[in-house]
């Protein structure tokens, strides 16, 4: 089939971007996303021009690399699916898809539909993480966890840092991504000694990097291929009350 796509076209971070239309003539349903971009990178080198940069690795959906913006909706229009898990089945001969990078003033754009994702990894460094010795693998029950707070850790740990979330928050929020951190360390009895220091931090760090704040719209939840639901937002919600009211008599009670 044929599919023309306009990309998102940008040198580096400091140059003005601009929409280029290319044309895919020969898409075969089975590609992924991905593989179609390939092949019209192999295009653009073949004619001596600059291939389309984008983000990937694993392309099998776990890693959280890949992902842009495909008319308006963060890793295209199939729910619950990562950019290069989408497959070109989903389009039709003649579709026109618009591909943008992540937009938000705390992704800057590296370069076409590549943008720099490391406040990420400086929410995660300033709280997202246990520094209790867990020690080596421990008995099965020797730790005791119930079933419903084994699987909600589960499930938020599924989380794999991929940024659709703010990407399609109108606010530019880190709140899923933050809400599964935080829940999937804090549902289990190793994340308890750090969690209202976890939550305090990194909802510190987020205004920093100039996320915004969460206003409970929902995009986020709507794009997130892991799934990964409003609930987390919720109980993180719930950790900064406490936190924040336990700070508070502390210092009460220093005065
Ligand atoms: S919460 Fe979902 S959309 Fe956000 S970073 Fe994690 S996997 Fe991606
Ligand atoms: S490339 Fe790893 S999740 Fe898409």
């Amino acid at each position: 089939m044929r599919i023309i796509l306009h990309i998102w076209r940008q040198r580096n971070a400091t140059e003005p971007g601009r929409m280029v239309r290319y044309e895919a003539a020969d898409v075969n349903e089975h590609m992924s996303f991905l593989e179609m971009l390939d092949v019209v990178n192999e295009g653009l080198i073949a004619k001596g021009e600059e291939p389309v940069a984008f983000d990937h690795d694993c392309r099998e959906g776990i890693c959280g690399m890949c992902g842009c913006m495909v008319n308006g909706v963060a890793h295209g229009p199939l729910p619950g699916t990562t950019l290069c898990q989408l497959h070109m089945r989903h389009f039709k001969d003649g579709d026109e898809l618009y591909l943008e990078p992540w937009r938000a003033k705390a992704f800057p754009v590296v370069k076409d539909l590549v943008v720099d994702r490391s406040a990420f990894d400086r929410l995660i460094a300033a709280g997202g993480f246990v520094s209790v010795s867990t020690g080596s693998a421990p008995d099965g029950n020797a730790v005791l966890v119930s079933k419903e707070k084994a699987d909600g850790a589960m499930d938020a740990a599924a989380c794999i840092g991929c940024g659709a979330c703010v990407a399609m928050c109108p606010n530019a929020s880190a709140s899923l991504f933050m809400g599964a951190k935080i829940s999937h360390l804090g549902l289990l009895p190793q994340g308890q000694p750090e969690r209202s220091q976890r939550v305090e931090a990194m909802v510190a760090q987020a205004g920093a990097e100039m996320f915004g704040s969460c206003t409970n719209i929902g995009e986020c939840e709507a794009v997130c291929p892991k799934g990964i639901k409003l609930d987390v937002i919720a109980r993180m919600n719930g950790d900064f009350l406490r936190a924040s009211w336990v700070s508070r008599s502390t210092v009460k009670a220093e005065a």
